[in-house]
C-alpha cells in the first residue's frame, strides 16, 4: 500500500514513552548464555536494554499514553480511537487497547490491538491518519510497544541479546498545516517463519515453547532490503528526495542495519537517529523511543521533515513522511 496523504491535514501533537527501570547490560546476559559484550556490540551495536520483571504491556502503555496526552493538552475523554500496536498484549482478549482505554477513562473511544510485528507502530499511524483524514474521528491515540521479555528464550543467545521492552504513544489530531505527507506499508507472509512465535495462537505445534524463533541471517537480508526500498518508495511518491529529509528515524533493530540503510539512502550521520545501543530492539516501541531521543537532543522541531521506516515480523515493513508541527518533549519515563 502506498499513498500520499491527500485528506485533511493530520499531525502528531503529543509524544510519550516508557521503559522498565531495570537495565540489563551485555555483561549481565553473558552470565546467562555463551556471549560477550564484544560480540554483541560488534554485531548489533547494542550495549544495554530494559527488561521488565513481571511487567505487562498495559503497565508500559499507560505512562506513555498519559505523557502523550499531557503534551498534546488533550483530555482522555476526547480520544475517540485508541490503537495499540503490539505482539505482546496483556492477553489475547480483551485487547490491551480496551484495558488502557478503561484505565485512562475514555468512555467514547473505539479501542483495539493491531499486530504487525515491529512495524506495528507504522501501521497504527497510517490507520489513525486514515480515520482522522476521513472525518471518522477527531482525536486518536496510537500506542506502540512490546514486552519482549515475556517471550524471550533465556537459553537462545541468537535472540536474547537483541531485544528489549518499551512503549511509546502519540496523539494524532487534525491540524491547519504540515503533518503527514504519505505512507508506504507492506507485508510478505512468505517470510513469516523467519521471525515467529509458533504455538502462540490457534495453530497446533508439536512442541511449542512460546519463545521468539528467528533466522537472523534471513531477517538481516530482508531488513537491509526493505529499509531502503520502502524509504525510496515513499519519498518518490511524495515527490521528495533524501536531501529534503531533516531527521531519519529508522527502526532500531541493529546498528548495522541502520548504517546500511543510511549509507545506501545517502543520509549523513547527523540526520540519523540511533538509540538501539541503550534500548535494544523494542519492536513497536522503537520508533517512538527514537522520536523522543531526537526531541531530547533538539533535532525534532516544528517544520522539520521526518522520515520513519520500520520492519519486522510478518514479515512487514512501513514508512511515513511527516512535517513535524508541534514542540515535543523527549523525556522517556
Ligand atoms: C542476529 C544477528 C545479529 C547475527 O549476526 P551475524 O553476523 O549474522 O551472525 P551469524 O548469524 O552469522 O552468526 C555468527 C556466529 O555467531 C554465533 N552467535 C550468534 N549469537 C551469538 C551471541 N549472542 N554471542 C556470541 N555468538 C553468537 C552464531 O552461533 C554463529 O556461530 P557459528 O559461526 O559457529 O555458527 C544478525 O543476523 C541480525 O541482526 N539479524 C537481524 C535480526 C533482527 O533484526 N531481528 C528483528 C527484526 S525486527
Amino acid at each position: 500500500m502506498i499513498g500520499r496523504a491527500n485528506g485533511k491535514t493530520v499531525s502528531i501533537t503529543g509524544l510519550g514513552c516508557s521503559v522498565p527501570d531495570r537495565v540489563i547490560t551485555n555483561e549481565d546476559l553473558s552470565k546467562a548464555v555463551d556471549t560477550s559484550d564484544e560480540w554483541i556490540v560488534s554485531r548489533t551495536g547494542i550495549k544495554e536494554r530494559r527488561l521488565g520483571d513481571g511487567v505487562a504491556m498495559s503497565d508500559l502503555a499507560l505512562p506513555a499514553a498519559r505523557q502523550a496526552l499531557d503534551q498534546a493538552g488533550v483530555d482522555p475523554k476526547e480520544i475517540d480511537v485508541l490503537i495499540m500496536a503490539t505482539v505482546t498484549p496483556d492477553m489475547a482478549f480483551p485487547s490491551t487497547a480496551a484495558i488502557v482505554a478503561d484505565q485512562l477513562g475514555m468512555p467514547d473511544a473505539a479501542a483495539y490491538d493491531l499486530s504487525a510485528g515491529c512495524t506495528g507502530f507504522m501501521y497504527a499511524l497510517a490507520q489513525g491518519y486514515g480515520m482522522l483524514a476521513a472525518g471518522l474521528s477527531k482525536k486518536v491515540l496510537v500506542i506502540g510497544g512490546d514486552v519482549l521479555s515475556s517471550i524471550l528464550d533465556w537459553t537462545d543467545r541468537s535472540t536474547l541479546v537483541l531485544f528489549g521492552d518499551g512503549a511509546g504513544a502519540v496523539v494524532l489530531e487534525q491540524v491547519d498545516g504540515g503533518g503527514f505527507l504519505g505512507f508506504e506499508l507492506g507485508a510478505d507472509g512468505g517470510g513469516g517463519e523467519h521471525l515467529w512465535l509458533p504455538g502462540s495462537g490457534s495453530r497446533v505445534f508439536e512442541d511449542p515453547d512460546k519463545a521468539i524463533k528467528m533466522n537472523g541471517r534471513e531477517v538481516f537480508k530482508f531488513a537491509t532490503r526493505v529499509m531502503v526500498s520502502s524509504a525510496e518508495a515513499i519519498l518518490d511518491e511524495c515527490g521528495l528526495t533524501v536531501e529534503d529529509v531533516d531527521v531519519y528515524v529508522p527502526h532500531q533493530a541493529n546498528v548495522r542495519i541502520i548504517d546500511h540503510a543510511a549509507r545506501k539512502l545517502g543520509f549523513p550521520e547527523e540526520k540519523v537517529v540511533v538509540n538501539v545501543d541503550r534500548y535494544g530492539n523494542t519492536s513497536s516501541g522503537s520508533i517512538p523511543l527514537a522520536l523522543a531521543d531526537a526531541a531530547a537532543d533538539g533535532r525534532l522541531k516544528p517544520g522539520k521533515l521526518v522520515l520513519m521506516t520500520g520492519m519486522g515480523a510478518g514479515l512487514t515493513w512501513g514508512s511515513a513522511l511527516i512535517t513535524w508541527t508541534h514542540e515535543t518533549n523527549g523525556v522517556i519515563a
